[in-house]
């Protein structure tokens, strides 16, 4: 048996585990990430990358952004294409915030290169991860197979930063509060195509055959999606029925607008919503999509997953700076609010655009009496702005504290 000894064990090397082993390295406190796959898995895993104004800033105020400046798409607007006729949503002139376009693969290669000219331990293809968790105060054992060897690692508090699958969410207390959950009948078909962008913002497509959403990579890569079935598999969508379906749902007055291209990477995802609270049992904290998860039509789980770890950071700091245990007891108290914007945001959205599998007459003239107040009525335009670009989230770490504006 090997054993290693830590302040910090944090479980999973996505964007939330190596984020926070970085800010806590900024801090002087020592962690170890522990990763089930191998490094070049996590690097090419083609997720999500819509970065918030909010996300890119503290990227930047922790010296992690340099690619980022250099290669982010910066957006200023997206439209909203509703059954062919397009509507521009001008979010930067109604809040003086951008986004960012930048793959999340890139930010995790960024984050690992970081991590390795700090020296960090990084362990990767780490397997048979489980938390032997201490009841008060003492130390907690994450016992994993490291090189083929059985090894138990002791540390005061261990970051479940494991996505939605991960070891750490299995490990919570029998008594612990069963989450909030909701599945939605749709999934999402995601694409990445050697084809140019089809506009230069992001296209949010509501049709009558389903939702469609055109994003991007860079100026020659096209991120796509399409509202499917949940049941569907990846094998049944073939190159060609992904883009006749594309050229349908988002034909501009019926004239298809689209260039397509060799398609590199194929996905399907079941949209679900889910938030684990607290996010705090004992030792064990919980960051990112361990903790909570949103549909992606408002691109929001990983600008959460940023906000937790860097809460989290600043609470390990005032433990180990000055035994000051408030802001760990706090830390799940200070994120849920933010959490539950978040998914009520991303939940309306994807009712909003999403084509109901039932039919509905009712529920879909409620959708376009809900895009249209959006497209008409200028104070549900900015709302609509300030919830997508995240200004609306009580992020205390942000300086934006929840209050009534007058
Ligand atoms: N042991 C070790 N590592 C594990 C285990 C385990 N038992 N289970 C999962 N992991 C790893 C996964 O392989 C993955 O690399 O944990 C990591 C979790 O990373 P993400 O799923 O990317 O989650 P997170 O870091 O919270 O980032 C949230 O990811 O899902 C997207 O769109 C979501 O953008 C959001 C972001
Ligand atoms: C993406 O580019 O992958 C993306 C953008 C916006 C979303 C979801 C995904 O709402």
């Amino acid at each position: 048996m090997n054993r290693l000894r830590t302040q910090i064990a944090i479980i999973g090397a996505g964007p939330a585990g190596l984020l926070l082993s970085h800010l806590l390295h900024q801090q002087g406190i020592d962690s170890i990430v522990l990763e089930r796959r191998s490094k070049q898995y996590v690097e090419r895993r083609v997720r999500a990358g819509l970065l918030e104004h909010g996300t890119v800033e503290l990227l930047r105020r922790a010296s992690l952004a340099d690619r980022l400046d250099r290669e982010a798409l910066r957006h200023e607007g997206l439209e909203l294409r509703i059954d062919g006729s397009r509507h521009r949503l001008p979010f930067h002139e109604l809040t003086g915030r951008s986004t960012y376009v930048y793959g999340q693969q890139e930010l995790v290669k960024d984050l690992i290169k970081a991590r390795h000219e700090a020296g960090a331990d990084l362990r990767f293809e780490v397997d048979d991860v489980a938390l032997d968790m201490a009841e008060g105060d003492g130390p907690s054992t994450v016992r994993c197979t490291l090189d083929g060897h059985l090894t138990d690692i002791t540390c005061d508090f261990v970051a479940g930063c494991d996505g939605f699958h991960g070891a750490a969410r299995r490990s919570l207390p029998a008594g612990a509060k069963p989450a909030y959950e909701r599945r939605y009948p749709c999934a999402w078909l995601g694409i990445l195509a050697a084809a140019p962008p089809v506009a230069r913002e992001l296209v949010y497509a509501t049709h009558e055959r389903g939702f469609a959403l055109a994003s991007m990579r860079s100026p020659q890569i096209s991120r796509l999606y399409l509202q499917v079935d949940p049941g569907d598999a990846v094998q049944e969508w073939l190159d060609d029925r992904i883009w006749k379906e594309l050229r349908a749902r988002l034909a501009v007055d019926g004239e298809a607008e689209l260039t397509e291209g060799p398609v590199l990477e194929k996905s399907l995802v079941t949209l679900r919503s889910y938030v684990a609270e607290p996010m705090r049992h004992g030792s064990l904290f919980l960051a990112g999509d361990a903790a909570h998860i949103v549909p992606p039509t408002a691109a929001k789980g990983l600008n959460l997953a940023v906000e937790d770890v860097q809460v989290l950071s600043e609470a390990f700091h005032a433990w180990y700076g000055s035994g000051d245990r408030a802001p760990m007891d706090d830390y799940s108290d200070r994120r849920l609010p933010s959490i539950w914007e978040a998914e009520e945001f991303s939940d309306w959205m994807a009712d909003l655009l999403h084509r109901r599998p039932d039919d509905e007459a009712y529920a879909t003239r409620l959708q376009q009496a809900r895009l249209a107040a959006i497209v008409d009525s200028p104070a549900a335009a900015r709302q609509f702005a300030e919830r997508y670009v995240g200004m609306s989230r009580s992020f205390a770490g942000r300086g934006g504290n929840r209050s009534c504006q007058s």
